[in-house]
């Protein structure tokens, strides 16, 4: 690869199957895991084997492949009413990351126009658009980088970032730590500072061996940290990615996201949201309408399995919380950068031509 700062593929196509790198076992244990079939694929995005929004898009189209030879090789004339049932099992595997569904829309676009000739193979023409959206995602992801780096430059110096926005959340090079990777690169970034992100521990897993593996140094934090570093140690940039960007700007992202907004507002520091235009859903007017996941209650009271809580306590554990778009400086897309969102300028994103 030509950068040496991405070195990293989470999500493979390899000898008819899919390959994911297993997110739960890292930093541990480096494996990835053979999917053949598209149930296994539903849970593995459910189980947060693989996870990042663009990454479970990714993934749930070459689902769909799965399912579409699986469904011929069953019944040659009626694949395309079977595999319906597939593609709802994909889309009920997590609610909030948009491009899951986008994907699927894609997908679903192919199979309709495959249709018409029934007993043709569905698997090539499904598996080209499954790469095209792989391929896709990585330039735009290396386009957010430029557009992302230019930012930077103006005011050179430490960033903070939060969860994993990384190769490992999207098709390769990744969104917020795309911009991050291009900064480093480039001098413009001199330190990098990661949340260690409860209670699934993004960050201090997932982010922080991704960019020692490319050769980024990195320093964790407690979340708690984060407002205290905001204010004393001159972080120029918060730069956070998205699971879902409303038509008024409104971002919905790992929780603690929002904190880090508030936090960034009071401090006067500069708050850069990065993702790619299948993130943003002009469907819902703001982000009170975004679904919000909730997880299970054990993963807020145990860590590896071991109880870290008293027993008998509750949790309540959203996967997400909204950044309203009055807390954003800079929504970088690959299509463009929108400087302080409002529904007019995320309109003109999406209508103007790039
Ligand atoms: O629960 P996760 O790990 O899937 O949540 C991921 C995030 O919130 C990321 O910040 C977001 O998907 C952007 S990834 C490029």
């Amino acid at each position: 690869m030509a950068n040496t700062h991405d070195r990293i593929r989470a999500i493979v196509w390899r000898d008819e199957a899919l390959e994911l790198l297993d997110q739960r076992l890292l930093p541990g244990k480096i494996e990835y895991r053979r999917l053949t079939d598209v149930e296994a694929v539903a849970q593995a995005i459910r189980d947060m084997v693989v996870r990042g929004a663009p990454a479970i898009g990714i993934t749930a189209a070459y689902g769909v492949v799965l399912a579409a030879r699986a469904r011929y090789r069953q019944s040659l004339d009626s694949w395309s009413s079977t595999i319906q049932e597939d593609l709802k099992a994909l889309a009920a595997a997590r609610p909030t990351a948009v491009n899951l569904f986008w994907a699927l829309q894609r997908m679903e676009n192919v199979v309709a126009a495959l249709d018409d000739a029934q007993d043709y193979d569905p698997t090539a023409p499904l598996l080209r658009e499954a790469q095209a959206i792989h391929a896709e995602d990585i330039a735009a992801n290396h386009r957010m980088g430029q557009l992302g780096l230019e930012l930077l430059q103006a005011s050179p110096g430490a960033v903070l970032t939060h969860c994993n926005t990384g190769s490992l959340a999207t098709g390769g090079y990744g969104t917020a730590l795309g911009v991050i990777r291009s900064g480093f690169a480039a001098g413009a970034i001199n330190q990098v500072y990661a949340d260690e992100t409860r209670p699934w521990l993004q960050g201090s897993r997932l982010t922080a061996w991704e960019l020692l593996q490319d050769d980024i140094p990195v320093t964790l934090l407690a979340d708690g940290a984060a407002a205290y570093l905001l204010k004393h140690n001159q972080v120029q940039w918060v730069i956070v990615g998205a699971d879902r960007i409303t038509a008024n700007g409104d971002v919905a992202n790992k929780i603690g996201t929002y904190n880090l907004a508030l936090a960034a507002h009071y401090h006067s520091v500069r708050f850069m949201v990065a993702a790619p235009s299948t993130t943003i859903d002009m469907s819902l007017p703001d982000g009170t309408h975004i679904p919000i996941e909730q997880r299970a209650a054990e993963e807020v009271l145990s860590v590896a399995g071991q109880s870290i809580a008293a027993a008998g306590a509750t949790a309540w554990n959203p996967s997400f919380d909204v950044t309203p778009a009055t807390l954003i400086t800079a929504l970088v897309t690959e299509r463009g950068i929108v400087h302080h969102p409002t529904t007019e300028k995320m309109a003109r994103l999406l209508t103007d031509k790039h």
